[in-house]
């Protein structure tokens, strides 16, 4: 039978026809093996082999074929029936040639309470059920008609009792394990409704992240406030006075070409006498210096984080809105020397200990002396030659790096704000987040900041 078994296992690949042949088959060997189980323990391994739980063949091949689909049901109906049936009929066979068929009434008993206590599942209660009970084919009419019907009138009331005995405990099986079978589907339907897959993934909610300007903005305000600078933001929408005039950018001053921006179209004053006060949106930070100034005293120890805009043509490092830390530090005797030493600190910070810093002679009209602030080449360590050979692409082989604009507060500033420029002193410097990022980052192209693809922010999360 090992072959059978082996068949067992590919069942699910038979065609409706080979199925049945197979069925049938199967039915004959089971049918063959009963006949050869002489003994009564031959008979029990046998019974359990086929339809027990010692693997219980006939309800293997039971299930594969019901899980197949119905036409394969179909095709094997005819088999199955006969593979059920194979020892109930050997059984009334023998209890036809026995003189009293006590023996063969004990042998179907112990058949029929195997097939039971396997029918524990809708399908094979019901193939039971009819297998038993149906009026054709059942094994119930096989008793009456061959066991009971045709025994001797001496014995008939004997066997007439062992029928009866035999049919009340099938159908009190039948109703114990209908019980259990129905009790078992509520059970299992109830605990299908109410069952938590903890295997399913869960639902994937994604974690955002800070954009990568946000997070310089963060880094460098870090490092300033560690230093005792304190944060401060402005609007976004000026007045000329304070994004030009008091920083000592008079009207026809030719910085303000370089600063062309967007002015926005207010609706009419009430006030019909009342001149048009422009407004636009700031080309820097810098009008922040005035409004903190004006607003408290010296000691001043600001930066001022946020969006600037001008009228630019985009392009890889030209955009309309950027991004700009403004800072600002002013009181009683604060020196040239405090001013690098700052910018310095910040610069060692941001881009670590190794770069060195320089300074430039500029020009900024609300700081004097003005200078442009460099940094030795943080990538190719001030060389202007790459680790690979050849020209570092990042400085272009000048060996440093242009950062950002600064310088002494313009005494003419502090007569803006009240201050007394013969008593005050300080630096300003406006360092632009977008130019820095890139650099750092190595990132080439300005737009990526604005254009929030999530394959670029991603990278940095
Ligand atoms: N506001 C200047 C700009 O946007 C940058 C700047 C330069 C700011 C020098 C400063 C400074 O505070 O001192 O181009």
């Amino acid at each position: 039978m090992e072959s059978a078994h082996e068949l067992i296992s590919d069942l699910e690949k038979l065609s409706g026809p080979q199925l049945q042949h197979f069925v049938i088959e199967l039915s004959d060997k089971a049918r063959a093996e009963a006949q050869q189980s002489y003994s009564n323990e031959q008979q029990d391994q046998f019974l359990q082999k086929w339809y027990g739980r010692e693997p219980g063949l006939a309800w293997i091949v039971f299930d594969k074929t019901y899980a197949k689909d119905r036409s394969a049901a179909a095709w094997a109906r005819y088999g199955l029936q006969n593979l059920f049936k194979a020892p109930a009929d050997l059984y009334i066979n023998y209890g036809i040639l026995a003189e009293d068929p006590e023996e063969a009434f004990d042998h179907l008993r112990y058949f029929l309470k195997t097939l039971i206590a396997r029918a524990n599942h809708p399908e094979r209660f019901a193939a039971v059920r009819s297998l038993w009970e149906s009026r054709n084919q059942g094994i119930k009419t096989a008793i009456r008609e061959h066991l009971l019907k045709n025994a001797k009138p001496d014995i008939k009331p004997r066997v007439g009792q062992y029928f009866n005995q035999l049919s009340s405990l099938v159908e009190e099986l039948f109703a114990q394990k209908q019980l259990i079978t129905e009790t078992d589907g509520v059970e299992e339907a109830a605990l299908a409704r109410e069952r938590v897959d903890l295997s399913l993934p869960g639902v994937i909610r994604p974690v955002g992240s800070h954009h990568l300007i946000r997070q310089v903005f963060q880094e460098i305000e870090d490092i300033f406030v560690s230093i005792g600078f304190s944060v401060v933001e402005g609007p976004e929408i000026e007045t000329p006075y304070y994004n030009f005039e008091a920083l000592n950018i008079p009207e026809f001053h030719p910085v303000r070409d370089d600063m062309d921006t967007f002015y926005l179209e207010l609706p009419p004053s009430s006030d019909k006498k009342a001149a048009p006060t422009p407004l636009l949106l700031r080309t820097h930070t810098s009008p922040m210096q005035i409004r903190t100034m004006e607003k408290q005293k010296p000691p001043v120890r600001v930066i001022v984080p946020g969006k600037v805009y001008r009228r630019d043509n985009p392009d890889a490092t030209h955009s309309f809105a950027f991004h700009q830390i403004e800072g600002l530090a002013v009181d009683t005797d604060i020196t040239f020397c405090d001013f690098t030493g700052t910018i310095e600190y910040f610069v060692k910070q941001f881009f670590g200990p190794s770069v060195k810093t320089r300074f430039r002679p500029s020009y900024f009209p609300f700081t004097e002396p003005s200078v442009e602030f460099d940094v030795s080449c943080p990538f190719c360590g001030g060389t202007g030659t790459a680790a690979a050979g050849g020209t570092c692409t990042k400085c272009k082989g000048a060996a440093w790096i242009e950062l950002f604009g600064a310088g002494m507060v313009d005494p003419a500033v502090y007569g803006f704000v009240n201050y007394d420029a013969k008593k005050v002193s300080g630096f300003a410097f406006g360092i632009g987040i977008d130019r820095l990022a890139m650099l750092k980052y190595g990132i080439d192209d300005i737009q990526v900041f604005f254009q929030n693809d999530v394959r670029f922010l991603r990278q940095f999360p």
